[in-house]
């Protein structure tokens, strides 16, 4: 089984980053296979450049594959001037025509140094993905708040417990949403 995980944080030392990696901690690698959506190369939507006879940029392409190869999505982001990160947007925005995302067992987990966790980037990417028609796993949709307490500066790991054992909530939940092998 196959999960991609995609960030709309592009900091190398992002703290949904951290949170994407204790969420894929509680993960059974017999069972398993992680793939990381690249959304930092991608060029900016352009419809002109999407559909028809256009051929898509090879970013386009492989975002478009991992998509399609993931059994799940787990979207973890933070939240800028109270919206989405542009790049995360971004790739959103060209896999709106292609498909992909149809039915796909998806969850969104925002993390925020503010108490309220993202809640607007939150519910705009509940909106767009569930636009898109994403299956939007509710028990692994999640907001972290006060995220800078829970994060270990120096390892980079998430050290919360509570926080660790959501994300493992979560992750149960949005792996039990794949689909069945038949
Ligand atoms: C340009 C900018 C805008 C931000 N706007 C918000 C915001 O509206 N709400 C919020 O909760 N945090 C906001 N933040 C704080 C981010 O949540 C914080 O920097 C967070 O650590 C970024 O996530 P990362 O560590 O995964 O990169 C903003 C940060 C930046 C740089």
């Amino acid at each position: 089984m196959n999960i991609l995980a995609m960030s709309g944080s592009l900091r190398a030392t992002s703290s949904n980053g951290a949170v994407l990696h204790a969420a894929l901690d509680g993960l059974d690698p017999a069972l398993w296979t992680v793939a990381h959506a690249t959304i930092d190369t991608l060029p900016h939507f352009n419809q002109d450049l999407d559909g028809g006879d256009a051929t898509p940029h090879p970013a386009v392409g492989a975002l478009r594959a991992a998509v399609a190869a993931a059994d799940v999505l787990l979207v973890v982001s933070p939240e800028y001037a109270h919206g989405v990160p542009g790049a995360l947007k971004n790739a959103i925005d060209w896999l709106v025509s292609s498909g992909e995302l149809v039915d796909k067992p998806t969850a969104v987990i925002t993390a925020s140094p503010h108490p309220a966790g993202g809640e607007f980037a939150h519910g705009q990417l509940r909106e767009t993905l569930g636009m898109l028609h994403a299956h939007l796993v509710e028990p692994a949709c999640l907001r972290i708040p006060l995220i800078g307490t829970k994060v270990d500066r120096e390892s980079g790991r998430v050290h919360d417990e509570a926080t660790r054992a959501e994300l493992a909530t979560a992750l149960t939940a949005l792996t039990k949403a794949a689909p069945q092998p038949r």
